[in-house]
């Protein structure tokens, strides 16, 4: 029974829940503040999957050629299909440029120009003089281990301002006031089995996106957003979920990630033809025009029997012409990803691809300090006490609607900073956490139980790949009215077995089937959610491609979506405005205008 549950109490300053790069980001701000900090990780930190990480960071740093970071906003904004937030746009843009020093003086190992300097290379959508010039050189790069580089130098900063961890905790949920305010949360440890509470005057989410909704995806398969089900279970919204990004180099047939930054040194696409078909669609960009344009263009492709291989259904990515000194130098991990997972020699003969699940554009709503906020109707920008949310967990919104390569890294290290700057403004360290004073501590452990001893059903590994079969059919590159119904019914069909899985064993100490199951009801909550918002969006932008709404649609849909995900499944909406306007007077506002490549 839920009550017989022990439980050991923890209270902190401020309690991060992940240790992925926004993760650590955060938890090292906040220590060096002097905040009494707990980072909590399902996986060792160094495991998180900002590890996985390619291709760079972007800044206008201009070690290569002159960059601006007002282009850096601009192309964001326009890579949005003007989603993104203008205000929050020209801070990540703006303070990319001190992050990425501060990274290099925090040890990251980035690969160098001649001169000494951080290497820069070209990335999709990211131009120079407002897309009016050549693609920038803006992606700063450790080869093609960028996040690999960034994550363990964070780790290694955490561990030397003596930052606690609790690793191999998994987060059931977050302990919520009756007056909304959140006052930390709930943890199982994996290797004793023990129930940990913590609370906290703070409570930061950076739990990653959930990548693993889909079939195929390059995300790690911890990637099942935890902290993203959690708030929904608060009764918080999620918002802009319908825009799920489409990486257009994941290996065929295994999902692994080629970077974009194979395309940045000189690779290109061919159809089946032989033909470089990207100049075709981005006359100006070609091969590095934006992440949902090459996606496109790659389908396109595929669908009017251009595709490449046996089955005509993929693509290929050549790098044999880059001088082998470039391969080797600049992109070693990519050769060795080509030789594991496609079998090929990246030297020699073309890498097969295909357009792979990569990125949730959507998240848990944030301000532009990492607060949460949960529009009412009065305030769109109301925020929950206690609680922020930073890195792909949150959408701040700087991504909109497609977001652009190397943006991603950007955002953990931006906004996992501002967490701590804000933190440290109005937490003052060693001050006393309340309690929460609401019944969610019983639910949260009536819940946990009742997974812990459900039986009847498939296990979770079974039930699973049906979810994830009607998520890659039903909200795909291309998306049409009758398709995304289809998807939703059958995800809606599954709710009877997505509820009730089977875990045979109820024992706590490293129960990974039981792991598996919180997973699983994780996923499903933001199945729903995506499902949802996709058919609710009846117009064209970014990633969310509609073929029976070809146009974006301004007049109606030139704001976000919120939706909110009761324990019946409903999803109910509401909306909250695009913020068109910069935070300061040294960059003009850009206005929704036609995107061409
Ligand atoms: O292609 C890549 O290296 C991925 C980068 C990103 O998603 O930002």
């Amino acid at each position: 029974m839920a009550d017989s549950y022990d439980i050991i109490d923890h209270s902190f300053d401020v309690v991060v829940l992940g240790a992925g790069g926004a993760g650590l980001r955060a938890t090292l701000g906040m220590v060096a503040a002097g905040l009494n900090t707990a980072c909590i990780t399902k996986v060792f930190p160094t495991r998180s999957h900002t590890v996985a990480a390619q291709g760079g960071i972007s800044a206008a740093l201009g070690n290569m050629e002159k960059d601006d970071w007002r282009w850096h906003m601009f192309d964001t904004v326009r890579g949005s299909d003007w989603l993104g937030d203008q205000d929050a746009i020209e801070y990540i843009c703006r303070e990319a440029i001190p992050a990425v020093i501060e990274l290099e003086h925090f040890g990251v190992p980035f690969s160098r120009t001649e001169a000494g300097t951080i290497y820069q290379r070209r990335f999709g959508g990211h131009t120079t003089e407002y897309a009016k010039g050549d693609m920038a050189y803006r992606a700063c790069a450790a080869a093609d281990r960028t996040g690999h580089a960034i994550l363990h130098t964070l780790y290694q900063q955490c561990l030397k301002h003596q930052a606690r961890f609790f690793v191999e905790y998994f987060a059931i949920d977050l302990l919520m006031d009756e007056d909304g305010a959140c006052r930390g949360l709930l943890a199982w440890c994996l290797e004793d089995g023990s129930i940990h509470r913590f609370r906290a005057n703070m409570t930061v989410i950076a739990t990653g996106g959930c990548g693993r909704v889909y079939e195929s995806c390059t995300s790690a398969h911890t990637c099942t957003g935890d902290g993203n089900a959690m708030v929904l279970r608060a009764g918080l919204p999620l918002q802009d979920m319908e825009f799920i990004q489409f990486h257009p180099t994941g290996v065929y047939g295994a999902g692994v990630l080629i970077t974009e930054g194979a395309r940045g040194e000189g690779g290109y696409l061919t159809n089946s033809e032989g033909e470089r078909f990207m100049p075709k669609y981005a006359p100006r960009e070609k091969d590095l025009s934006s992440r949902d344009v090459v996606s496109r263009a790659e389908a396109i492709e595929i669908r009017e029997g251009r595709g490449v291989g046996e089955k005509k259904d993929h693509i290929h990515l050549h790098l044999e012409q880059l001088p082998p000194d470039v391969l080797n130098k600049r992109l070693p991990g990519i050769v060795e990803t080509a030789r594991i997972f496609a079998g090929v020699d990246a030297h020699k003969e073309p890498i097969p691809v295909i357009p792979t699940v990569h990125y949730v554009m959507g998240g848990i709503p944030t301000n532009i300090r990492a607060e949460v906020v949960r529009p009412t109707d009065d305030n769109p920008d109301a925020i929950v006490p206690g609680l922020m949310a930073i890195g792909e967990a949150a959408c701040v919104s700087v991504h909109g609607a497609n977001r652009l390569g190397t943006n991603s890294l950007l955002d953990l290290i931006v906004f996992g900073r501002a967490a701590a700057l804000r933190a440290a403004e109005i937490i003052q360290p060693g001050s006393r956490v309340r309690e929460a004073n609401g019944h969610s501590e019983e639910r949260a452990l009536q819940r946990f139980d009742r997974i812990r001893q459900s039986k009847g059903g498939n296990k979770p590994g079974e039930v699973r790949p049906l979810m994830q079969e009607a998520m890659q059919s039903g909200f795909a590159v291309f998306r049409r009215g009758d398709t995304l119904k289809e998807g939703l019914d059958k995800l809606l069909a599954l709710r009877d077995p997505l509820e009730r899985v089977t875990v045979d064993d109820a024992s706590l100490e490293w129960n990974v089937a039981l792991v598996s199951a919180l997973e699983l009801a994780n996923l499903a909550d933001q199945a729903v959610v995506i499902a949802h918002s996709a058919v609710a969006r009846t117009e064209s932008r970014g990633a969310h491609a509609r073929e029976d709404y070809h146009q974006r649609d301004d007049k109606n849909w030139l704001k976000h979506t919120v939706a909110w995900k009761d324990d019946d499944w409903n999803v109910t909406f509401a909306y909250r405005p695009v913020h068109l306007h910069p935070l300061s007077n040294d960059v003009q506002s850009f206005p929704p205008a036609e995107r061409t490549h």
